[in-house]
């Protein structure tokens, strides 16, 4: 009698997520983690992401990092208030893209009792619906005034560099790198001109 308790009182313990967390975000863009990201995602949790960008617009998604442990630790997405589930994603799906067709969906994240990963990294954009998306350039202008003198900012593949020329003797360059995803980086040729 004592152990059917015992053992009712543990099934009831485990069936209840450790961590149970509703997250809401209401932006035109952004990026949503799985619980500890870069690092590994607790065990019987459950999360869910309420993401919704404006009117007019679909949700477009960029999996930067997705990896759970495949068919037991499970995103599920449900696109535009929508009850039954639109995709179900777990295992290893860095890079897939899925576009929504409405502003607001509901991503559950549900782990079980063992096995972890190091979960998701996922970016997700407005876009207008009817258009399609397109990766933004992401090379900005040349030169701006800071308060180290005038400063050009690189990133993406700048691929028609012109040689960028200081004012005077000293130049810093500032790498900055962000939690997902990584790149060959770069290599830069220097020369004193009198
Ligand atoms: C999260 O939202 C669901 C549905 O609205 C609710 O049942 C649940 O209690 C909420 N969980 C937390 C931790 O707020
Ligand atoms: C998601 O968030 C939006 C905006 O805050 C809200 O209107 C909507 O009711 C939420 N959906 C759910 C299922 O909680
Ligand atoms: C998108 O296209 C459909 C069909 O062509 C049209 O009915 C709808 O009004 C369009 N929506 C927007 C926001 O332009």
């Amino acid at each position: 009698m004592h152990q059917t308790v015992l053992l009712l009182a543990l099934i009831l313990t485990y069936s209840v997520p450790v961590i149970s967390q509703n997250v809401t975000i209401t932006a035109p863009s952004g990026v949503f983690y799985s619980p500890n990201y870069p690092s590994d995602y607790d065990n019987n949790i459950k999360m869910t992401y309420n993401i919704t960008v404006p009117e007019d617009h679909y949700i477009y998604l960029t999996l930067m990092d997705f990896v759970t442990e495949a068919y037991f630790d499970v995103l599920t997405i449900y696109d535009g208030g929508n009850s039954t589930p639109t995709y179900i994603l777990s295992g290893d799906c860095t890079g897939q893209n899925y576009a929504l067709s409405s502003n607001t969906a509901i991503f559950e994240f549900t782990t079980d009792l063992t096995g972890t990963a190091k979960g998701f990294a996922i970016q997700f954009d407005a876009i207008e619906m009817n258009a399609s998306y397109i990766i933004s350039d992401t090379c900005p202008p040349p030169l701006y005034n800071s308060d180290k003198g005038f400063v050009t900012r690189l990133s993406g593949d700048p691929s028609n560099l012109t040689p960028i020329v200081t004012t005077g003797s000293v130049m810093y360059i500032n790498f900055v790198t962000d939690l997902v995803n990584t790149a060959s980086g770069f290599s830069a040729f220097y020369q004193s001109i009198q």
